[in-house]
């Protein structure tokens, strides 16, 4: 199953080798702001505006009400959401 990604007015797939949601923007050329690439700094932290993540481990960044972190996190509906 193969969920979208919504950002700006791009819609894009979420593949299963993208294996999280800054890996599939990447992929797209869509540039967002990371740093560690593993749930520590929270530089990637965006705003959920619809949809549903899991992350396979629970990140050590802080990660406020429908905000996620795309370093870590994948889709688990189609999903809209908004770089900061
Ligand atoms: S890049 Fe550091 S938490 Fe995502």
């Amino acid at each position: 199953m193969s969920f979208s990604i919504t950002i700006e007015d791009r819609e894009i797939s979420f593949l299963e080798e993208d294996k999280n949601i800054l890996n599939a923007l990447e992929r797209e050329n869509i540039e967002s702001h990371f740093h560690c690439r593993d749930g520590f700094c929270g530089a990637c932290r965006c705003s959920l505006k619809e949809g549903s993540v899991e992350y396979k481990q629970y990140p050590l960044a802080y990660v406020g009400d429908n905000e996620i972190l795309t370093c870590c996190s994948y889709p688990t509906s189609n999903i809209i959401i908004e770089i900061d």
